[in-house]
């Protein structure tokens, strides 16, 4: 059964009513492109199969409600807010992203009471974005309640506002693109600064290592991290890292406070390393060595990887994966690995002893192909 066909009926089991209609979006795993949205960079995520559906209906009250599935199917519901009250700390906890899109939509004009129920089986706190599969369903929901149907870059802005300004947590572009824009069978080529996006075919599975060490992004690190990097470009006297003319790099990181440095070089090596990626997978050639490149970089250079994420990614690469990479924020969540079938057996088995070696808690391992992005079910 769907997330969608589950939403559908666990609604009228609620309600007693059909819904109006059911929307879902799915969650990402960034093929590469790491801590580059927010400095106006390149990305290249792609859809994961796992999705979180949003069935809905109006109220006449003007109040947004919503009740979300747990894991052991009983209905979780949050308490009825009327949307003229919403405000930033208002409301806590999940149902802060359901109320979020709620508040950025009645800004621009979207004020719509709703009843919503949501399920989904994207994992939480993965770093494979299931906050923002969650507000870009309610996102679409809620607009198409109110007959609205607003091009997606726009929707994707609104749920960033909500991201930063609702729920907290300071994060780009990136999760919000891939959930809304991103096609079956490719990797979505994203340019943040100009907002061009191209659909680059990929259609090989990845092996996602879900270390289950949780991570939050409202977190100080993952701020303190993009701090830095405005800081770097307020020295250099540009809007953004992206602005640093590619001749020019060196000269660029060897200008800056020795704790910037590797801050930069990261994200001047991690936008190469997208480009290098883009052409490598157009050519049909081997993309394994950027991962595995990126991973290097954000562990060494932007310190944003943990034990867990290593010992899957060098685990999976000395059993064969043609290149491993922590994704995502980072500190705990996912990696990626891209095995040739032969070896898939072989990885996943290294990974899970090198993880019972260590005594670490047991990832979870799945294969993930490049799926569809959000839209309307029914
Ligand atoms: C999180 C954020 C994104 C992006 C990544 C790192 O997923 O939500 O905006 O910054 O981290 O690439």
């Amino acid at each position: 059964m769907s997330q969608a066909d589950r939403a559908d009926e666990r609604f009228r089991q609620l309600h007693g009513r059909p819904p109006v209609g059911v929307w879902s979006a799915p969650g990402r795993v960034n093929l590469i492109g790491e801590h580059t949205d927010y400095n106006n960079g390149l990305v290249l995520p792609f859809a994961l199969p796992h999705r979180i559906a949003v069935a809905a209906a109006p109220r006449a009250d003007g109040r947004i409600a919503a009740v979300t599935i747990g894991d052991d199917g009983s209905p979780q519901r949050s308490a009825p807010v009327p949307i003229a009250e919403l405000a930033p700390g208002r409301v806590t906890g999940w149902a802060a992203y359901v109320c979020g899109v709620a508040w950025v939509l009645r800004d621009e004009g979207f004020a719509t009471g709703a009843d919503l129920v949501v399920v989904g089986d994207v994992p939480t706190g993965a770093g494979l974005s299931s906050s923002h599969a969650l507000q870009c369903a309610v996102a679409l929901a809620l607009l198409g309640l109110a007959g609205a149907a607003p091009d997606l870059d726009r929707v994707a802005r609104w749920v960033q506002r909500s991201e930063n300004d609702f729920a907290g947590a300071p994060t780009g572009l990136l999760d919000q693109t891939a959930s809304l824009r991103c096609v079956a069978g490719h990797a979505l080529f994203l340019d943040v600064r100009s907002g061009a996006a191209e659909q680059i075919p990929f259609d090989s599975g990845v092996l996602v290592i879900d270390t289950r060490v949780r991570h939050a992004l409202a977190d100080s690190a993952y701020g303190d991290r993009r701090r830095g990097c405005e800081e770097a470009a307020r020295l250099l006297g540009l809007p953004s890292l992206r602005e640093i003319p590619d001749d020019q790099g060196d000269g660029a990181v060897g200008s800056l406070p020795a704790p910037l440095r590797p801050l930069v070089r990261h994200v001047l090596t991690e936008n190469a390393r997208v480009l290098a990626t883009v052409s490598a997978l157009r050519a049909g050639g081997d993309i394994g060595p950027f991962l595995s490149a990126s991973h290097a970089s954000l562990r060494d250079d932007y310190r944003v990887s943990c034990l867990e994420l290593d010992v899957a990614v060098a685990a999976a690469e000395s059993a064969g994966a043609l290149g491993a990479r922590m994704t995502g924020g980072g500190f705990g969540g996912s990696a990626i690995a891209l095995v040739p079938v032969a070896a898939a057996e072989a990885v996943r088995a290294a990974v899970l002893a090198a993880f019972a070696e260590r005594s670490l808690t047991t990832p979870r391992l799945f294969t993930a192909t490049p799926s569809a992005g959000a839209g309307r079910d029914r």
